[in-house]
């Protein structure tokens, strides 16, 4: 189990990408230590369970929905938005567990998503240069010096902005607000106000039948804790490696090292060198790792990924999130597919439909269509499908908001609505309608 030569910071020893230059380093170890001395956020039973529950989807006994904000903003760490938020992915989780016949494990890009990985370190605006927004746990997405100069004060705020979302996800969880009644209660209301609603009535109705079903056998909803409560994981891209070190725990059952930050810390697509200190800290912790595969990797590169950070072939630790693109994943996923399984790779394939079909609108908001999304989908499952593989996994950037940042869907957003609402403070996100039109489309894929 112990992984040769790790400690929670062998990372140190290695070139570390997207990394900030804290100005006041006195000040950072402080904050670091203060961390470090905090509670765990997460617990390490928790993450036990999901790894099992991951093993499952891996063997397509179960599916994984992931989504949340491209970044979590703390203003916005609120309870309307953080209920909003799980709201949608629990609406879209009743409908693909009802299609797909099997567990939805639900989880959110939330409770620590505050950093970002940047394409440029630097931002241009009007012949003015500032370094580019980096999460709010580094520093401000305003336009001024102050504003994008990093504080790493910020660090122990994201802690504490994790630990309250954590508080109000568990008591949404556990309090019956997520029963299943309720959310189903919610995707009729959705079927009933959507211009498609007709489309979906069959399934919701279905649904409904299911319901009753269980009420007429005597089934207590109130009383039965599949029902009235749920799993919510929380996961987020471990980018920031002091923060990430600071709430690596030793687990006083087993002995065993977990990043108590979130249950699941995924690697981004510019962090994931082999020799890189991402890489290295991620493989000494116990938590299930996503891995981000763009267009830009190496075959050998990935299998050598799998080799380092999952050694013992676990199934359940990796799962292998594919962001290629609409076009780009035709050529690329079958290849990347036949070399994980000639290397006999166990892992859990989740698929990315973001990240690689971004543009730039021509009223130049940074933004991505549903249909592109859609695309990306339906190859995914076609190129699994052909494989022999399993997609058994989701991962989308989405809000439970009314904003206008994506184009397409039912509310036919175009190009100059998008001004309408435009709040993100890094990637378009999907609304709560498109994300509910697309698991009702993911459900025929599904079921098909
Ligand atoms: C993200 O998930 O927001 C992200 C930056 O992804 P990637 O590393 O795949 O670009
Ligand atoms: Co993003």
């Amino acid at each position: 189990m112990e992984s040769s030569n790790w400690s929670k910071d062998s990372w140190k020893s290695f070139p570390a990408m997207q990394q900030v230059d804290w100005p006041n380093k006195e000040k950072h170890q402080d904050v670091l230590r203060q961390i470090a001395a905090l509670p765990p956020l997460v617990f390490a039973g928790e993450i036990r369970k999901l790894r099992t529950m991951l093993a499952s989807a891996a063997e397509g006994k179960a599916f994984l929905l992931q989504g949340g904000d491209c970044a979590e903003e703390f203003r916005e760490c609120t309870a309307p938005t953080i209920r909003e938020t799980m709201k949608v992915i629990l609406q879209m989780s009743v409908i693909l567990t009802f299609a797909g016949e099997k567990p939805v494990i639900k989880m959110g890009r939330i409770a620590g998503q505050y950093a970002k990985p940047r394409s440029s370190p630097t931002e241009t605006r009007d012949g003015v240069v500032l370094p580019s927004f980096r999460g709010d746990m580094v520093n401000s997405s305003n336009f001024s010096v102050e504003s994008r100069t990093p504080d790493s004060k910020r660090l122990l705020d994201g802690y504490f902005h994790a630990s309250s979302s954590l508080n109000i996800l568990r008591a949404f969880t556990r309090g019956g607000y997520a029963s299943l009644e309720k959310v189903h209660a919610w995707n009729k209301e959705f079927v009933r106000q959507s211009k498609e609603g007709k489309s979906y009535e069959e399934l919701a109705t279905q649904i409904e039948k299911a319901l009753t079903f269980m009420k007429v056998i005597g089934i207590e909803q109130q009383l039965s804790p599949q029902i009235n409560e749920v799993d919510f994981y929380t996961s987020h891209e471990a980018l920031l490696l002091g923060y990430e070190e600071a709430l690596t725990r030793q687990d006083s059952l087993t002995g065993i090292w977990y990043d108590c930050s979130a249950h699941l810390l995924w690697i981004g697509d510019r962090t994931r060198q082999v020799d890189g200190a991402h890489v290295e800290f991620l493989r000494g912790i116990h938590n299930p790792i996503g891995i981000k595969i763009g267009p830009d990797h190496d075959l050998d590169e990935v299998r050598r990924l799998l080799d380092i950070l999952n050694p013992d072939n676990e199934t359940g630790r990796i799962v292998l999130i594919t962001r290629f693109g609409k076009v780009k994943i035709n050529d690329m996923l079958p290849p990347l597919v036949r070399s994980v399984q000639e290397h006999g790779g166990n892992v859990l394939w989740s698929c990315d439909p973001m990240h690689g079909n971004t543009y730039t609108s021509d009223s130049n908001y940074k933004t991505r269509s549903v249909s592109d999304i859609l695309q990306e989908i339906r190859s995914y499952f076609e190129i699994h499908k052909a494989e022999g593989s399993i997609p058994g996994g989701i991962h989308f950037e989405l809000t439970g908001k009314d904003v206008t940042e994506c184009t397409g869907g039912a509310q036919e957003i175009m190009d100059h609505h998008l001004e309408n609402n435009y709040s993100t403070s890094c990637d378009p996100r999907l609304n709560a309608q498109q994300s509910l039109e697309l698991a009702f489309l993911i459900s025929d894929l599904l079921k098909g």
